[in-house]
């Protein structure tokens, strides 16, 4: 009997990070759930990885509502069978002064970047433990990590991210469920781009030197690729290396614990 292509959920892998993990995942051999808001937008990815040869099912939800993480794994069901591996990689970066963060800034921030990760461990973790199998990759940042000025919302949310996957790895110890925060610096993806926009908006620099002022606030002094962040997590998925938060800002990437 052969067993079957394993199945990968990636959150927010319409574009950017996210579909460049799917397709890095997919030609390892899974079969991808995509996971995002904008069906429109899943449909081209859907289409951009068959041209690949790469099987995969779309899940068009907003992960901040309630009930959205038992939505994606039945979504996953019912396409391809039980989740071998999750990503949670969906996310959103908005800035602002200090004083200027709102609750409802930090609350939306942290549904997404943390109670919906939550969620979605809380559904695919019964059936991995049951399988004693699986991985669950979260798409942390080097914000997890240390701080950014104008992103104290976002900075609050990875660190609760990472803190999040460690927490699990020390309940994971015993079992063959792995889990990984990766955390990337700067990555060239909409996020970055709309970012360097806003601050050519204040009219001191263009868009293009802030891009590449962003690229020198990484510790390898240059932005990432997604490309790169998708291959570190295909890498981890694949492997079986020990750790838990690898830092892809680092010459050699490398984990912290
Ligand atoms: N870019 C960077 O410099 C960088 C660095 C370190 C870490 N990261 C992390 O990497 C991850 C991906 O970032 P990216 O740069 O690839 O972003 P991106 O290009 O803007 O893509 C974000 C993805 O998340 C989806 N998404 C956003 N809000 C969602 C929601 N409420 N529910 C479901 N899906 C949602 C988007 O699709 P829809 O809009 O259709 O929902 C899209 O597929 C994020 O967690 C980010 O924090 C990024």
């Amino acid at each position: 009997m052969t067993t079957p292509a394993p199945v990968a959920i990636v959150t927010g892998s319409s574009r950017g990070i996210g579909l460049s993990i799917a397709r890095a995942l997919g030609r390892n051999g899974h079969r991808i759930v995509l996971v995002a808001r904008d069906a429109t937008s899943l449909a081209s990815a859907q289409q951009h990885l068959a041209q690949s040869g790469i099987a995969s099912a779309t899940c068009a939800v907003d992960l901040r509502v309630d009930g959205a993480a038992e939505l994606v794994l039945a979504a996953a069901q019912a396409a391809f069978g039980d989740p071998d591996v999750l990503v949670n990689n969906a996310g959103t970066a908005p800035t602002a002064k200090f004083e200027a963060t709102t609750d409802a800034m930090l609350d939306e921030t942290l549904a997404l970047h943390v109670h919906a990760p939550l969620a979605l461990i809380r559904a695919v973790l019964p059936g991995m433990r049951q399988r004693d199998r699986g991985c669950i990759v979260q798409l942390a940042s080097t914000a997890g990590l240390r701080a950014f000025p104008f992103t104290a919302a976002y900075t609050a949310a990875k660190h609760a991210m990472v803190g999040l996957t460690r927490a699990l790895a020390t309940e994971l110890l015993r079992t063959n469920i792995r889990t990984f925060a990766v955390c990337p610096g700067f990555v060239d993806t909409d996020i970055t781009r709309q970012a360097a926009r806003g601050i050519a908006a204040r009219g001191k620099i263009t868009a293009e030197q802030a891009l590449q002022r962003m690229g020198e606030q990484n510790e390898i002094r240059r932005m990432h690729s997604v490309d790169e962040v998708a291959a570190a997590v295909a890498m981890l998925v694949a492997a079986r290396p020990t750790g838990c938060t690898y830092v892809l800002d680092r010459e050699p990437p490398a984990f912290i614990d």
